[in-house]
């Protein structure tokens, strides 16, 4: 049983209590905190004696937003729960941190909908910049954004438009990269638990899963299993593995997830059936977050740089913002990288 006490609800002592105590002018304690050095050492102390007992805190955004100087980047990512985006985010808030910006993060959950809410909360905050993961369709409302003066930049995808600038890695060739490792393992059948098509990252990994196959000279008829999941988390890897063990037909021998959280979940579902892995279904993520080496058995995956990615998302955002219309706008794309480990290849 829990219990509950009422929070008193005191109001935060003000400048002008402060003041009262002191026996000065608001003015005066104003000076204490920004000017000191314009102020007498008697009078100083006493507002800071003042202070102490009060427990007074000044309000810094109330101060920054008279004065024009409030600096925060609004970020919208897919989900704040896989730690892919929250290792991306730690880039960004380091970057932003170099300039004194503040970061407001917060999930879309692939809605463009709840995208567009958290946009206009953004806005109303008064952000210099926002930093978004899109959901589908999303497009013209950011580029409204834009046109209202608020610097955008694109994160995980690649901007579509040349005057939008964006972060991603090449998911064409992390897709690819993950086939022809199962494929050089001698795998000839392999499922791929993949997120819908609306989301551009699904749709460049399936087509470099198709490249990677039709590279092998692998029918996909034959040799490709697939299976859309709703939601790319643990949950979701779950339910795509309940899905690939009720569909008739010879069994994979290997399977490759959009990215390592619904891996995760995959291999619980796995584990539930009795499959051994790596010896009876070889697996691959996409990501590499960092559980994916702490694993019973360590998970393979396509790493993306994710503290690099946001944190040059931050910058091309900051320089967006200083150097105005003569910043040149990028489509900057990293390169993934197969880590090799004990879930697909038993020699790793
Ligand atoms: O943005 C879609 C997916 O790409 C995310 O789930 C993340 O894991 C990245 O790999």
């Amino acid at each position: 049983m829990s219990t509950t006490t009422r929070g008193r609800a005191e109001r935060r002592p003000s400048i002008t209590d402060v003041a009262k105590r002191a026996g000065v002018s608001v003015g005066t304690v104003s000076n204490v905190l920004n000017r000191p050095d314009q102020v007498s050492d008697a009078t100083r102390d006493r507002v800071l004696v003042a202070i102490e007992e009060l427990q007074f805190v000044r309000n810094a955004s109330a101060r920054q937003l008279r004065a024009g100087t409030i600096q925060t980047v609004g970020a919208i990512v897919l989900d704040i729960a896989n730690p892919f985006f929250t290792e991306v985010a730690r880039g960004v808030e380091d970057r932003l941190a170099a300039d004194e910006y503040t970061l407001m993060l917060s999930s879309s959950d692939e809605d463009p909908e709840r995208e567009a809410r958290y946009l206009r909360l953004f806005e109303e905050h008064g952000v210099q910049g926002v930093m978004v993961t899109p959901s589908a369709g999303s497009l013209d409302t950011l580029l409204a954004l834009r046109d209202r003066g608020i610097d955008v930049v694109l994160l995980d995808t690649t901007s579509p438009v040349d005057d939008i600038s964006s972060v991603a890695v090449d998911d064409v060739r992390g897709g690819a990269l993950a086939i022809e490792h199962l494929v050089s393992l001698g795998h000839t059948r392999i499922a791929f638990i993949n997120g819908p098509l609306t989301i551009k990252q699904c749709q460049d990994r399936r087509e470099g899963v198709l490249s990677a196959l039709a590279d092998a000279g692998l029918e996909p008829a034959e040799a490709l299993v697939e299976i859309t999941i709703g939601s790319l988390n643990a949950d979701g890897g779950e339910a795509g593995i309940n899905e690939l063990f009720a569909l008739p037909g010879d069994r994979p021998t290997a399977l490759f997830c959009v990215n390592d959280l619904t891996a995760l979940g995959a291999l619980r579902a796995l584990r539930a059936h009795g499959v051994a892995i790596p010896g009876e279904m070889a697996v691959v993520g996409y990501d590499d977050v960092v559980f994916a080496s702490m694993l019973t058995v360590p998970l393979t995956s396509v790493r993306q740089p994710t503290h690099q990615l946001g944190w040059t998302a931050a910058d091309l955002l900051l320089r967006q913002r200083s150097e105005g219309a003569s910043f040149l706008h990028q489509r900057v794309q990293f390169q993934p990288e197969l880590v090799v480990r004990g879930s697909s290849d038993p020699s790793a």
